[in-house]
């Protein structure tokens, strides 16, 4: 019986042989092909390197002289400026489609690993991933600020939800410094929000059980409640971008080519902005309770004016980049009309 068994097993290790000296081959044609592939990117960031920084010269000397020229030489200028332009936007695609060390808070927060996204697809999937973490965080975060607004009381859970919101806003950091390193647009300030933003939610984790705690709290789950229904407004608005966006595929060329998106995205901002502006009322009107509550005779923490200042300087912040956001946009949107209209 043992002999048989035996001799079955070695039938099958004679078999396996066969599968595992053809794997041996495919691995070494596998590291082969990889080391290859490491000495091709290598030229390729040495090459596109040295020629961005010869068209980023070219350009800067065609800028300084070119209010020297006579008029007979602007087409020419003119001519030269634009190769110059086309061969610096194809540079940065050549440079985005290459893997690239980590740099700043990156490196610091990850080490020295590559996170560089070498497709558009790849791209457009972590954003989507992105987006859709954004979304599942913001459901669980309103049904906690709600129930912790309407029925529970501790402080052990309010410690938990504020705990959950800084856990939440190092991800978006980190996430969002991935995007900006594969070309996203997300503006500093937004990054910056959300840096404030763990500050803010770390003074309320260890903000002691006090009467000045008790005297901001509901406000601040009220404020919560609001803030993540806010954030479902923005996913419709930020996942509707994000779809059109893939589905006309070239993303850089989109606004030139499609004009449909830019006024889709238009009517969706002109939707957004009373709830976003109505938040930044909110964040200032708690500032100005915090404000007024660090002058309580009970009031003893330094919580209270801490977390004033920072409410101040999101509401600044974020009503400064909005505003700024929608002017251009809407600048945009004139100039293109003015264009249609010739
Ligand atoms: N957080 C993260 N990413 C953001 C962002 C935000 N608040 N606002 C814009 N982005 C991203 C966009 O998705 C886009 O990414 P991409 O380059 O990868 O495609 C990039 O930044 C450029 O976006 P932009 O064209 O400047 O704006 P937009 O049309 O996408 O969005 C707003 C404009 C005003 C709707 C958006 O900035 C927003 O929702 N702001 C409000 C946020 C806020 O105030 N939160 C706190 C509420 S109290």
């Amino acid at each position: 019986m043992a002999n048989t068994m035996l001799l079955s097993l070695a039938e099958e290790l004679d078999d396996l042989n066969v599968e595992f000296v053809s794997l041996q081959e495919k691995s070494k044609e596998y590291q082969k092909t990889l080391e290859t592939l490491r000495t091709i990117e290598k030229s390729c960031m040495s090459m596109v390197t040295h020629q961005k920084k010869k068209y980023t010269q070219i350009g800067q000397t065609l800028k300084k002289h070119g209010k020297d020229l006579g008029l007979e030489d602007k087409p020419r200028w003119e001519e030269l400026q634009r190769h110059v332009a086309e061969k610096q936007k194809v540079c940065v695609e050549i440079h985005e489609s290459l893997p690239r060390p980590s740099e700043g808070f990156l490196k610091l927060t990850l080490g020295q690993v590559s996170v560089s996204l070498l497709s558009k697809s790849e791209k457009f999937d972590y954003k989507e991933e992105y987006e859709r973490f954004k979304l599942y965080m913001t459901i669980i975060l309103l049904v906690f600020s709600l129930a912790t607004a309407l029925f529970i009381d501790f402080r052990v859970c309010d410690a938990l939800f504020h705990f959950l919101l800084v856990w939440y806003y190092c991800t978006l950091v980190i996430r969002e410094s991935i995007l900006r390193h594969n070309g996203s647009r997300i503006k500093g300030w937004w990054v910056l929000h959300h840096y404030l933003s763990v500050v803010l939610c770390g003074i309320l984790l260890i903000w002691p059980a006090s009467v000045s705690y008790e005297m901001f709290r509901n406000l601040f789950m009220a404020f919560s409640v609001y803030l993540n229904f806010l954030q479902l407004l923005q996913y419709y608005y930020q996942s509707g971008c994000l779809y059109r966006l893939r589905a006309l595929g070239e993303k850089s060329d989109m606004y030139l080519t499609v004009e449909g998106f830019q006024e889709w995205m238009w009517r969706g901002l002109q939707f957004l902005l009373p709830f976003l502006m109505l938040g930044y009322i909110f964040q200032a009107y708690n500032a100005f309770v915090l404000f007024k509550l660090s002058f309580h005779p009970e009031c003893n923490e330094w919580m209270v004016p801490a977390s004033a200042i920072i409410f101040f300087i999101l509401f600044l912040g974020n009503f400064f980049t909005t505003s700024k956001v929608m002017l251009s946009k809407f600048q945009a949107m004139q100039k293109k009309k003015s264009k249609k209209s010739l």
